[in-house]
């Protein structure tokens, strides 16, 4: 069995005063299972829910509780020094609440201010508390202080509603984890090209023809493949979101034809190149130089059609890279997305359709299938655009390195 990238890391699990917390339990034994140490803290209300016990005697560590107990200090920094990663779960409003604003009134609190390493937190709480606006804007602070937040499952709740705000399955907290401590693996020193967002084709000066793509989908790939340490080339269509990652080289272009000529100055030396860019297929064969009169607009527009980005590359391609495309689909297109992959010469396509909610343009979310070359095909659920990336990152170290 391969080992776990979670093998030998020191894991401090913060849990907090939810329903959830039994749930934490069984994440301690799959952490430890993997290898991991885990310590576990746990805020006062936290020991309502679960025994302190409990959790000892999974760990074999001691479980504070209280800053203060029985006349000694339970020192918090070296407990945030001690981990690779403060894990908090269940984590909840309150404890966000408490993070977000720099509280430090429990043991939990105080090791967070003070922990040096990442860290991730799987929210948990009722439906009306993980949609009220201050629970959004303390998750909004969070992720700017750099926490990882563990996305929180749909489904019944312990008040008996049915909705999000259930804690993230232990199985999905230890693969988040797992993916945490992969990151930088088998990226390292590649090159990758993506492209994302929509084109424009000008009609005239303040006219044009384009989609609504909003480069969501390609900046998260952008972003998840530099964290693992590539070197990433993004050509970015106009109005779209921008990367924040400061590594990433971005070309901001216009056109089709702009984004194939900025495109085709990295494609030679990269390894990789993912082509997420909805491109218009066809650009005004006449663009007017001045803005058209509305009385003069002509009835039908000549269209010229526009160069195919993948294609042209794909054409091109040399022995050992890895070519990803994006087929956008109104229905199950499995069989259009594969005439794309041999059509445009790509090793995987990521076929997304717009029948699927939450899926396609604009979404923070996306539902796709991988079919790749042999045709094998992998359906994931709907889930935010980052883990979509990191799904995707996860197939090109396997599509890079085959022997692994
Ligand atoms: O940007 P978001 O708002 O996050 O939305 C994401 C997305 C829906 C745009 C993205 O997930 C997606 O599906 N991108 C591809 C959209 C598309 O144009 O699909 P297609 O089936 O028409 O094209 C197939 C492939 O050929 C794509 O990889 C596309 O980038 C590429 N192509 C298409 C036409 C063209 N002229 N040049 C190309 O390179």
């Amino acid at each position: 069995m391969a080992t776990s990238s979670l093998n030998g890391r020191k894991i401090l699990l913060g849990v907090s005063g939810s329903i959830a917390a039994y749930k934490s339990v069984y994440l301690a034994r799959l952490l430890t299972r993997q290898g991991a140490e885990v310590r576990v803290l746990m805020t006062p209300t936290a020991t309502g829910f679960i025994s302190p016990i409990t959790f000892s005697s999974l760990t074999r560590f001691p479980v504070p509780h209280e800053i203060m107990a029985e006349g000694q200090w339970n020192n918090h920094v070296d407990m945030g020094l001690w981990a690779d990663l403060y894990l908090v779960a269940p984590a909840t409003a309150n404890t966000l609440s408490g993070m977000a604003s720099g509280r430090c009134d429990n043991l939990l609190l105080a090791s967070y201010l003070s922990a040096r390493c990442p860290v991730m937190v799987a929210p948990a709480m009722d439906l009306d508390m993980w949609d009220h606006p201050a629970t959004r804007r303390n998750l909004r602070i969070l992720e700017g202080d750099g926490v990882a937040i563990v996305p929180v499952g749909h489904g019944e709740l312990a008040s008996g509603l049915s909705g999000p705000g259930r804690m993230a399955e232990p199985e999905d907290i230890v693969r988040h984890l797992e993916r945490h401590f992969q990151r930088g693996a088998g990226m390292e020193g590649r090159r990758i090209l993506v492209t994302a967002g929509p084109t424009r084709e000008a009609l005239d000066p303040v006219r044009f023809l384009s989609n609504h793509s909003t480069g969501k989908m390609g900046v998260a790939i952008a972003e998840e493949l530099a964290s693992r340490g590539a070197e990433v080339h993004l050509v970015l269509g106009p109005g779209s979101v921008r990367p924040s990652d400061p590594r990433i080289a971005v070309f901001d272009v216009e056109t089709a034809l702009e984004m194939l000529s900025a495109a085709e100055e990295v494609f030679s030396f990269c390894d990789v190149a993912i082509f997420t860019a909805a491109v218009a297929d066809y650009r005004p064969a006449e663009p007017a130089v001045h803005k058209i009169p509305k009385g003069d607009m002509p009835a039908q527009l000549k269209l010229e059609r526009n160069p195919d980005i993948a294609a042209t590359l794909g054409e091109r391609r040399r022995p050992g890279q890895v070519l990803v495309g994006f087929a956008l689909e109104t229905d199950d297109g499995v069989d259009r997305a594969r005439e794309k992959m041999v059509r445009k010469h790509l090793d995987l396509v990521v076929l997304n359709t717009l029948a699927d909610e939450g899926a396609g343009f604009g979404t923070d979310t996306n539902k796709v299938t991988f079919i790749g070359r042999d045709n094998k095909t992998q359906v994931f659920g709907l889930k935010p655009k980052a883990e979509v990336a990191a799904d995707l990152a996860d197939e090109l170290a396997r599509l890079l390195n085959p022997q692994h």
